[in-house]
């Protein structure tokens, strides 16, 4: 956001006036899920994720973890192009975020060069200490019309661990590999003359790890959901 005043607006702004401003929804909320919208003021737009709206445990105690973890991966990776920079907590359960111009890679039809750029991308997003975590279904990958690309959505990211910390850091070193198995799968799937061999070994292996960490991952979402719709 330019520092020229006229979108100051955006860092005072309650919830409500910003829903109020909302001019689309990526996504609506759910017991389990946040409101993204697009906001704009002033000609300036930015993106809103809200969990603050939602009822229940789900919104009180999960959302304010789920916001932490975003906003401080977010500001782990400032100034990193392709990254959307945090501009405001508005509160535990929402943030405001740097709208990024552009639209989920399966939506659009990447130039070769933007597949490389994005695998730079997330090689120096693993470089600075954060494992994506959540790449798989690829509504995280982004692109705009120039071909940069861009990754959101940092809810289930991982840190890296102290060097001692070699438990932790193993488990990094999952996240980091399942990061790079969303590549792969990326290229097997809207660029196939662009994967290569190891991509599609990759995907056949899918080692019992990684196969045991998605079942954990799906039974973990399942069953909150089930919780959530309890309340
Ligand atoms: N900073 C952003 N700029 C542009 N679009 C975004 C941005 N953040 C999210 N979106 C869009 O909203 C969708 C949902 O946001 P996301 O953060 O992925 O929420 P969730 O955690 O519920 O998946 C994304 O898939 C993307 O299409
Ligand atoms: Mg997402």
């Amino acid at each position: 956001m330019p520092d020229d005043g006229t979108a100051s607006v955006l860092m005072t702004m309650t919830r409500d006036q910003l829903h109020a401003t909302a001019i689309r929804y990526f996504k609506t909320a759910g017991p389990t899920e946040p409101e993204v919208a697009l906001v704009e003021r002033d000609g300036h737009r930015v993106v809103f994720k809200d969990y603050g709206r939602g009822q229940g445990w789900f919104a009180r105690l999960v959302a304010p973890v789920l916001i932490w973890r975003e906003a401080s991966a977010l500001e782990a990776l400032a100034s990193l192009p392709g990254v959307p920079r945090l501009i405001r907590r508005v509160d535990a359960r929402g943030v405001l975020i740097e709208y990024c111009p552009a639209v989920p890679w399966g939506q659009a039809r990447p130039a070769d060069a933007a597949y490389a750029r994005l695998s730079a991308l997330v090689a120096e997003i693993h470089a600075r200490g954060i494992a994506h975590g959540d790449l798989r279904g690829g509504g995280n990958f982004l692109v705009d019309d120039s071909g940069q690309p861009y990754v959101v959505d940092f809810v289930a990211r991982v840190r890296r661990g102290r060097t001692w910390n070699i438990g932790w850091n193993w488990l990094f070193a999952q996240f980091v590999g399942a990061d790079d198995s969303a590549l792969a799968k990326l290229r097997v799937k809207h660029a196939p003359h662009l994967a290569t061999a190891a991509d599609r070994a990759r995907l056949a292996r899918r080692g019992p790890l990684e196969r045991l960490a998605r079942t954990i991952g799906e039974t973990v979402r399942r069953l909150t959901r089930q919780f959530a719709s309890r309340d």
